[in-house]
């Protein structure tokens, strides 16, 4: 069965512990964490002090989303604050040497890896990163904000993604994150997706778990 990440991006920060507590009797299975640096992104979110705070207070898989410059310099404070999956952009890294550095580096700490592509970039710019990765995160909204419409290329990639592991034995998960809904997670689900990272769908609602259930 499909996993479901909801973003607490969308979640009222004010009561950010009851929101988490929501969806954990919803049944998610990850927790979605969303970083903006207003570099990478057009916009700004939070960092690792509040993730610290996040981690205490749930059991939930912290899965968390790299949208800034230079990954490189702070995802070891993610790593202690409690990340358990780190995805980095691979449009904010250098070159082939750097990201395979970082990718070791994650790994050496005992944390998942992963690598996000924005909806403009190819499977094939990640094509030698494939075998080392625990996640690839397909962006299916330009990354910045909740609440955008869904972009059908990602469905493209999702089933390129879901080729090229069986064809070479990959172990990554695919994870599709963006204007995800009961119909784009349907949609997506078709085409080979493991994970559904879903915002203002879960959270925009009375009732959260009805969301997540729709999702499955
Ligand atoms: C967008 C973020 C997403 C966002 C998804 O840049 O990476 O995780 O929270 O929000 P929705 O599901 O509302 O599109
Ligand atoms: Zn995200």
């Amino acid at each position: 069965m499909v996993k479901v990440a909801p973003s607490v991006l969308s979640a009222n920060f004010a009561h950010l512990k009851e929101d988490i507590e929501k969806i954990e009797k919803g049944q998610a299975d990850w927790l979605h964490y969303d970083v903006m640096d207003g570099h990478f992104v057009p916009n700004i979110s939070f960092g690792y002090s509040i993730l610290k705070d996040v981690s205490k207070v749930t059991n939930l898989f912290l899965d968390v989303h790299l949208m800034i410059s230079e990954p490189q310099k702070y995802c070891d404070e993610f790593i202690k604050s409690g990340a358990n999956l780190i995805v980095f952009h691979i449009e904010a890294m250098e070159n082939k040497e750097e990201t395979l550095q970082l990718i070791s580096h994650i790994k050496e700490q005992n944390v998942q890896v992963g690598i996000s592509i924005k909806p403009n970039t190819p499977v094939d710019a990640i094509n030698d990163y494939l075998a080392l990765l625990d996640v690839v995160l397909v962006m299916s909204v330009e990354p910045g904000f909740g609440g955008q419409s869904f972009k059908e290329i990602a469905l493209d990639k999702i089933k390129d993604l879901a080729s090229r592991r069986k064809d070479n034995n990959y172990n990554y998960l695919i994870e599709v994150d963006g204007g995800i809904n009961e119909t784009t997670g349907k949609q997506c689900k078709e085409a080979g997706v493991d994970v559904l990272v879903a915002g203002s769908y879960v959270f925009n609602s009375e009732d959260c778990s009805q969301r997540i259930a729709s999702l499955k």
